[in-house]
């Protein structure tokens, strides 16, 4: 994941509105590699990876190696027991999709207890298609799909179910911004 993650994440970062945010927190982040590009693009900004412990070691390697680890912090947390930490901004990229719906609306009702006013969630995921296109959308995200229902017992989501499951949680998706590789950035804000 941090390899993926690697690859996608200026872009992602390019496509997010950061403007006067001055912390991050990272939900499930790993080992960090979004915060990573999060923070050099944003130097004013402070952040947080908020993952299980094992993640820890290797987020506070990234952190050194990436030059980031003045201003980067660990904070060990399960997102379905506990709210993250207090952020302006939390992201939370290739979480959701690892689970059902039932886990991921416990994860996203976490972060709403988190996330005050003025606070946003940003949940980054390729929408699955609604109609075949594009043969490497397709390809990509059914691959996806079945990779994620025989190891992680999760799916891919449409759009429409991504909206879904946000609002369910008491959130108002504000804006879906699009991004590299075929993700997308769902804006969200407490209903
Ligand atoms: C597919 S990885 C995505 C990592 C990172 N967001 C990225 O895109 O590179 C899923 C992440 O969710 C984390 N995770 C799994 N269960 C968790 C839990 N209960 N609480 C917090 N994080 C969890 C994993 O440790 C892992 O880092």
């Amino acid at each position: 994941m941090v390899e993926l993650t690697r690859g996608v994440a200026p872009g992602i970062v390019g496509a997010i509105d950061l403007g006067g945010v001055r912390r991050v927190v990272d939900v499930g982040g790993g080992h960090g590699a979004l915060l990573c590009a999060i923070l050099e693009a944003h130097p004013a900004v402070e952040g947080a990876v908020f993952d299980l412990e094992h993640a820890r070691e290797g987020a506070l390697a990234l952190f050194a190696s990436r030059g980031v680890a003045a201003r980067a912090s660990f904070v060990a947390g399960s997102c379905f027991d506990a709210a993250p930490p207090p952020a302006d901004v939390y992201v939370m990229k290739s979480v959701i999709h690892d689970w059902d719906d039932a886990r991921s609306l416990q994860i996203v009702g976490k972060c709403r207890e988190a996330i005050a006013d003025g606070a946003r969630l940003l949940v980054v995921e390729p929408p699955a298609p609604t109609a075949r296109g594009n043969a490497t959308l397709d390809w990509i995200l059914t691959f996806s799909d079945i990779n994620m229902l025989v190891n992680t017992g999760g799916r891919e989501r449409t759009e429409a179910e991504y909206r879904a499951l946000l609002e369910a949680a008491g959130l108002c998706v504000t804006c879906v911004r699009e991004a590299p590789s075929f993700f997308r950035v769902f804006e969200a804000v407490r209903a």
